[in-house]
């Protein structure tokens, strides 16, 4: 008998896919698992999608989301050939490796070209990209605190590929928190000769952003996002900007009518209003403040954050068992097994009332332990 026809490819076959933060249905949970938003949209987005909800549901949307595109460049002070909008960032950071790295093995395995780098541990995204592309991956310890090795330190690291045709850098980086100076990413991006992501999924929680990287040098791109701190998951709205032919690789490869209609609008109606968002960025940076002392007074190690989450190393038990703990008490958190961060817990900010029910379970949980 002939051997039954393969219908799925090898690579997909051994492919590890991405695992995706809960989102379970459970009535009264305090979710803090996916650093989303504690705070609604703003009330004139609500009214944006609510308004464009009629019958122009049948036509296409704007394909390459050009309002959106013009606004975002007037707010960076660029062009809209800068910028380029997808399906969540995430779509973005997985068009670069389509665009940038050439999957094995057309390029040797050894080759520049087929590396997709990264620091570990950062977005757990970017090794499932490379592997769905078939690249080679690299993933580079960052320092032990979790802070950026600098350029000297990465010269003296094996490990480290200067030449490789695509490297993701997360600042303010996840899961660890920290936000990293840009003089010290813009030495990165001068070194390396392939193209550089900066993923900014977090940036406006931070006390700085490398914008102006993606304007000043060839082969930078900073991705953006508006799930976090636009509270607009849900639509799936993210963008890069950079030069403008790197942005029109990508503009390239995208699916034509990559953004949907809703997302283009509530986008838009974001931009309209961002003092909104920004009195909730200061809500939550207050709030991450408190929880970061309420919790060290409790003997959690705190990481230092510049994000909407922190990385926390709880005290007596293991972080698993944390975890379960304080789910049993309708709080969810995240945990990740990669051993770098299997000893933490990564909290993400809710408003002040989740922080401080969320003391209040660590409370019972430290005292019945
Ligand atoms: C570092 C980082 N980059 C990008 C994303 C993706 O965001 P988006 O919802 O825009 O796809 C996330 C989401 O968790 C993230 O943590």
């Amino acid at each position: 008998m002939s051997k039954p026809l393969t219908l799925i490819r090898p690579l997909v076959q051994g492919l590890h896919a991405y695992v995706p933060g809960e989102q379970p249905k459970i009535k009264g949970l305090i979710k803090l698992n996916t650093n989303e938003n504690p705070y609604p949209p703003s009330p004139k987005v609500l009214a944006a999608v609510r308004a464009a909800v009629d019958s122009r549901l049948r036509r296409y949307p704007n394909p390459t989301a050009a309002n959106l595109r013009a606004q975002l460049a007037k707010l960076h002070g660029c062009r809209p050939e800068n910028i380029l909008v997808g399906n969540g960032s995430d779509e973005v950071l997985a068009l670069a490796g389509r665009a940038f790295v050439e999957p094995m093995p057309k390029a040797k395995h050894d080759s520049p070209r087929a590396v997709m780098q990264y620091f570990t541990p950062s977005y757990s995204l970017y090794p499932v990209l490379a592997e769905i592309h078939g690249a080679a991956k690299n993933a580079v310890l960052l320092n032990p605190d979790f802070s950026l090795p600098s350029v000297a330190e990465l010269k003296r690291d094996k490990e480290w590929n200067f030449q490789a045709a695509l490297t993701f850098i997360t600042t303010p980086n996840a899961p660890g928190g920290r936000g990293y100076p840009t003089a010290e990413l813009e030495k990165i991006c001068r070194a390396q000769k392939g193209v550089v992501v900066l993923d900014e999924a977090y940036v406006d929680f931070a006390k700085e952003n490398a914008l102006k990287l993606a304007l000043t040098h060839p082969n930078v791109l900073v991705a953006r996002t508006f799930s976090k701190a636009y509270s607009l998951c849900f639509q799936r709205v993210g963008y890069c900007v950079g030069a403008a032919g790197l942005i029109a690789a990508l503009d390239k490869i995208r699916d034509s009518y990559n953004v949907n209609g809703l997302g283009q609008i509530a986008a838009e109606a974001t931009l309209g209003d961002l003092k909104y968002y920004q009195a909730n960025f200061k809500k939550i940076i207050a709030t991450r403040e408190w929880l970061d002392r309420e919790l060290t007074q409790l003997g959690f190690r705190v990481l230092p954050s510049q994000a909407n989450f922190i990385l926390v190393r709880p005290p007596r038990l293991p972080a698993a068992e944390w975890l379960a703990k304080l789910r049993a008490k309708k709080i969810l958190v995240r945990w990740f097994s990669a051993s770098e961060v299997s000893d933490y817990l990564r909290i993400t900010i809710g408003t002040p009332a989740e922080a401080a029910a969320l003391i209040k379970a660590v409370r019972v949980i430290a005292r019945s332990s």
